[in-house]
C-alpha cells in the first residue's frame, strides 16, 4: 500500500469524517516516548499527550507487552462470566489506591456517568434524601465528558447548545468558592460535590491551597460525598499519584481514566469504599467493555511504569524546570504562565493577528505539538517520561517559537 500524504489524509478526514474537531494540521503516523512522527517523517515533541492519556510515553514497551500477551489469550468475556483478569485488577486497583472497592468502565465520560449514578443511590439509599431531590454540586468551568447529562451541567456553550432538554439535579457554583459551596449545601438535599482538583480543559486553572481541605471538610461536615474527577489530573501528572495529595486529601469517590491506559487502550475506573459501593447492586449499571481483560492487564502494566519510573517525581522535577523556561521569555505575545507538575498553560495576548492557535502552528513548524484549549490558552502536558536533556530541549523550541513571532 502507497502511503497518502498529510495533505491527502488530512482531506480523507475531511471529506468522510463528522466534522467535531479542529485538528492542528498534523499527520500522525508513529510515536515513542515523549516524540511523536508525521507521515513524511517528521519529529515532534507531543505536548499534548492525549490530553494527558499518555503520561507513560508513547508506546511503551511494558504496555504494549501487556497487550500483545492479553490480545492472544484472551481479550473480552463481558460481565456475564468471570474473567482470570479482573479480580486480580481489582485487588491491584483497591491496593494501589487505597480504596476498599473499584468499578472499571472504559472512558472518562463513563467513569463520571458512574460516580454520578453512584453518589444518586447513596443519597437515597443511605443519606434518605427523598426520592429524585438529590442534587449534585458542580463547579462553574468544569469539564467532565461528553455524555448528554454531563454537558448538562457545562457552562461552555459551544459544548452544550442545541442538546437540551438538559438532565436536571446538578447545581452550578463557582470553582474555587467554598463559601458558595457551603450555601449551596446548606439549601438542601445535596449528595455530592463533584470537582476537578485542578480544571484541566478550562485552562489548567490552579484552585487556592486549601480548597481542596476545605471541600474535604464541607463534605465530612455536612454528610456529602467528595467526588475528584481526577481523569485529567490523576496518574501523577501534577507531580503526586493523585492531585489530591498535594493537599493529603482523600476524596470519597475517585474517578480515574485516561493515564491509567497509557493512552493505549481506554480503561477508566471509580473507586470507592463498601458503604457507598455497595449501593449499586447486580443489573443495576454496567459496560460490555468495563473491566475486560485487556483493560485490566493494560492499567496495571501502566501503573507498574508509574510506580517503577517514578513518573510523580519525574512529573514534578520536570514540570519546575519547564515553568522556569518559561518564565524567562520576555514577549508580548506571553502573559502568563503556570501549572503544576508536568500539567501547565501559558495565556497569550493576542496581537498582530498571532493568537494563540497561530503561537501553536508556528510550534508545529518548530518541532513541539500543543493545543489551544479555549482561545487564548495554551496547555503544555507532555509525557511524564521527558529527560532532563528533553525538556531543555523543548525550552530552547519554545524560545526560538517567540523570538519569531
Ligand atoms: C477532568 C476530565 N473528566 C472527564 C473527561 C472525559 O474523558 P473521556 O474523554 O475519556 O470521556 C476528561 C477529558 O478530557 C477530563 O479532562
Amino acid at each position: 500500500m502507497t502511503q497518502l500524504s498529510s495533505s491527502e489524509l488530512m482531506e480523507l478526514e475531511q471529506r468522510y469524517g463528522a466534522h467535531n474537531y479542529h485538528p492542528l494540521p498534523v499527520v500522525l503516523d508513529k510515536g515513542k516516548g515523549a516524540k511523536v512522527w508525521d507521515v513524511e517523517g517528521r519529529e515532534y515533541y507531543d505536548f499534548l499527550s492525549a490530553y494527558s492519556a499518555v503520561n507513560q510515553g508513547h508506546c511503551h514497551p511494558k504496555i504494549v507487552q501487556a497487550v500483545a500477551e492479553q490480545a492472544e489469550r484472551l481479550t473480552l468475556t463481558s460481565r456475564a462470566f468471570y474473567s482470570s483478569s479482573l479480580g486480580v485488577f481489582e485487588k491491584y486497583m483497591t491496593e494501589y489506591f487505597g480504596f476498599d472497592k473499584v468499578l472499571a468502565m472504559n472512558t472518562g465520560a463513563e467513569a463520571v456517568e458512574t460516580a454520578i449514578k453512584l453518589c444518586r443511590k447513596w443519597a437515597y439509599q443511605k443519606k434518605g434524601i427523598e426520592s429524585h431531590k438529590a442534587r449534585i454540586l458542580v463547579c462553574d468551568g468544569n469539564f467532565h465528558g461528553r455524555t448528554t447529562t454531563i454537558i448538562s451541567f457545562s457552562n461552555d456553550d459551544e459544548a452544550r447548545a442545541d442538546y437540551g432538554p438538559y438532565t436536571p439535579g446538578f447545581t452550578g457554583i463557582p470553582y474555587n468558592d467554598l463559601a458558595a459551596m457551603e450555601k449551596a449545601i446548606q439549601a438542601g438535599d445535596v449528595a455530592g460535590v463533584l470537582v476537578e482538583p485542578i480544571q484541566g480543559e478550562a485552562g489548567v486553572i490552579i484552585p487556592d491551597d486549601g480548597f481542596l481541605t476545605g471541600v474535604r471538610e464541607l463534605c465530612t461536615k455536612h454528610n456529602v460525598l467528595m467526588m475528584a474527577d481526577e481523569v485529567q489530573t490523576g496518574i501523577a501528572r501534577t507531580g503526586k499519584l493523585l492531585a489530591v495529595n498535594h493537599e493529603g486529601v482523600r476524596p470519597d469517590v475517585l474517578i480515574l481514566g485516561k493515564a491509567l491506559s497509557g493512552g493505549v487502550y481506554p480503561v477508566s475506573a471509580v473507586l470507592a469504599d463498601d458503604d457507598i459501593m455497595l449501593c449499586i447492586r447486580p443489573g443495576q449499571h454496567g459496560s460490555t467493555y468495563g473491566g475486560n481483560p485487556m483493560a485490566c492487564k493494560v492499567a496495571m502494566a501502566a501503573l507498574d511504569i508509574i510506580r517503577d519510573e517514578e513518573l510523580a517525581h519525574n512529573a514534578d522535577v520536570r514540570g519546575k524546570a519547564l515553568r522556569a523556561g518559561l518564565r524567562e521569555i520576555d514577549h508580548p505575545l506571553l502573559k502568563t504562565v503556570r501549572g503544576r507538575g508536568l500539567l501547565n498553560a501559558i495565556d497569550i495576548e493576542p496581537a498582530n493577528g498571532i493568537d494563540a492557535w497561530e503561537v501553536c502552528v508556528k510550534l508545529a513548524e518548530n518541532g513541539l505539538l500543543a493545543k489551544p484549549t479555549h482561545e487564548h490558552t495554551i496547555r503544555f502536558s507532555p509525557p511524564l517520561v521527558m529527560t532532563a536533556e528533553q525538556i531543555q530541549e523543548c525550552i530552547g523550541i519554545l524560545k526560538k517559537t517567540f523570538a519569531e513571532l
